[in-house]
């Protein structure tokens, strides 16, 4: 049997039946280990599987999910701490079965090792109904008033009167798929590339009516400067670094350029000098006050060449980074969850000493074969698609023989993950979305954006 006929064949046995109906996919199917949460459905998880199986024409699926989970949605205001705010999206569902019924039971990092509250599921949940739109060609869903609704509660959360002063949005360390303690507080990448896909998806599904005035002006001002901070301060290249080199500090008042008084020594230049090729560039992982993260994370930088966050330019750049740094970034198997790993002492600090992300491990450096999907869309979409085939050429060689592990360890991701489960569903998902994206181009369309927008 070929590879994709076998992952096709696991894909099916993940899928979670609710109420008789298809709804999801489970986490991970590994019987050799204890479940905990992962016999749940996790949004962020589901996406590589929904975004397959709308482009193979099953999106009664991904319409009963996406119904589902909005159902699940906080829509009352409460200053209550012990509840979830209004309009959070859950991390993942559980199916309980109850009183010869069913029910479903959310998690909204309520239950989660950490207590981290999912700030991505919104956003994906967002890009998710775009895609569902695009590729069935009805808006009725969309258009549906509780669905409005929905949409607004979690733009609520991202636009409304906050205690920050930039356009990003700000959230709490861990808050997405990294979704443990990773000097990730603040202003991440991975959350910003996402918030500006769901802020642009928002455009295109909210309807212009009187409950929607006030959003809708809310995004047309936000996504400009967000774009314009993003392009501008997160961005990294030769020439950005002599820029930033030479900063100057304790600038006060409207005119300064170190805008958030970033100290020379707090950046390794002399490490990033030699490994960022003079044809190469990336968005920096994180940015606040006097700290600029200069990782590279991969879900960000992937995610804003998609959603055109990055401009055509800079798009380039990312990916002749990838490739110019292919053994850092993609090794054996692609590819990195962010680059390089924290070691040492800076380890315990940012990490909290915790032993499951040690150097090269997990969300520190471990290699999650669920990104092959976004570095074929990102590929694809600047007419690179020969990036995609190697990357998908180096996974090929292990995935099956190796039973689709979540994640690899190593710096060249050469060892299944210490604790990695088995049988992962968004590895699987994410190397059949791969496939398809290369063979039928033309679904781009359902995660993609256009550079500017209309
Ligand atoms: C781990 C990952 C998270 C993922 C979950 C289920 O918690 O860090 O990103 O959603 O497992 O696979």
């Amino acid at each position: 049997m070929s590879i994709e006929a076998q992952a096709w064949e696991l894909l099916e046995k993940s899928i979670l039946t609710y109420q008789g109906r298809e709804i999801g996919t489970i986490a991970a199917k590994d019987p050799e280990v204890v479940a905990l949460n992962y016999d749940q459905c996790f949004v962020r998880d589901f996406i590589s599987s929904a975004l397959l199986f709308l482009m193979r024409g099953r999106t009664e699926i991904v319409r009963y999910f996406l119904e589902e989970t909005l159902k699940l949605q906080p829509k009352t205001t409460q200053f209550d701490s012990s509840k979830p705010s209004r309009g959070l999206m859950p991390a993942s569902f559980k199916i309980i079965a109850y009183e010869g019924g069913e029910y479903l039971k959310a998690d909204f990092g309520d239950h989660a090792i950490g207590r981290v509250a999912p700030a991505d599921s919104g956003l994906w949940w967002i890009i998710l109904l775009r895609a569902y739109t695009i590729s069935t060609q009805d808006f009725s869903l969309a258009h549906q008033p509780d669905f409005q609704e929905g949409i607004r509660f979690i733009l609520e959360l991202c636009l409304v009167t906050r205690f920050d002063m930039y356009p990003m949005v700000l959230v709490p360390d861990g808050a997405s798929m990294i979704d443990r303690r990773m000097g990730m507080y603040g202003h991440p990448l991975d959350i910003q590339s996402l918030f500006y896909g769901a802020l642009r998806a928002s455009l295109e599904l909210l309807v212009e009516n009187d409950d929607n005035q006030k959003m809708i002006q809310g995004i047309h001002s936000r996504l400009i400067p967000l774009r314009r901070q993003l392009r501008e301060n997160y961005w990294l290249d030769p020439d950005r670094l002599n820029v930033i080199y030479r900063y100057r500090v304790e600038e006060y008042g409207e005119e300064a350029l170190n805008q958030f008084n970033i100290y020379s020594d707090s950046i390794p230049f002399y490490r990033l000098a030699k490994w960022l090729p003079e044809a190469g560039g990336y968005m920096a992982g994180n940015l606040g006050p006097s700290q600029m993260d200069v990782r590279f994370f991969t879900l960000g930088n992937l995610m804003s060449i998609v959603s055109a966050l990055a401009t055509e330019r800079q798009s380039h750049k990312i990916l002749n980074l990838i490739e110019l740094r292919w053994t850092d970034l993609v090794g054996q198997m692609p590819m990195k969850l962010c680059y390089p790993a924290l070691e040492d002492a800076e380890w315990r600090i940012v990490t909290g000493a915790d032993p499951k992300n040690r150097p090269w491990s997990y969300h520190n450096g471990g290699s999650w074969p669920v990104l092959l999907w976004m570095l074929t869309a990102a590929a694809k979409k600047m007419n690179r698609g020969e990036l995609a085939h190697h990357a998908i050429a180096v996974a090929e060689r292990r995935l099956v023989e190796d039973q689709f592990p979540e994640y690899y360890d190593g710096p060249d991701g050469r060892l299944i993950g210490k604790e990695a489960r088995r049988y992962q569903t968004w590895t699987i998902a994410g190397y059949l979305l791969a496939k398809e994206l290369l063979a039928h181009p033309e679904h781009l369309q359902l995660i993609s954006f256009d550079w500017e927008p209309k």
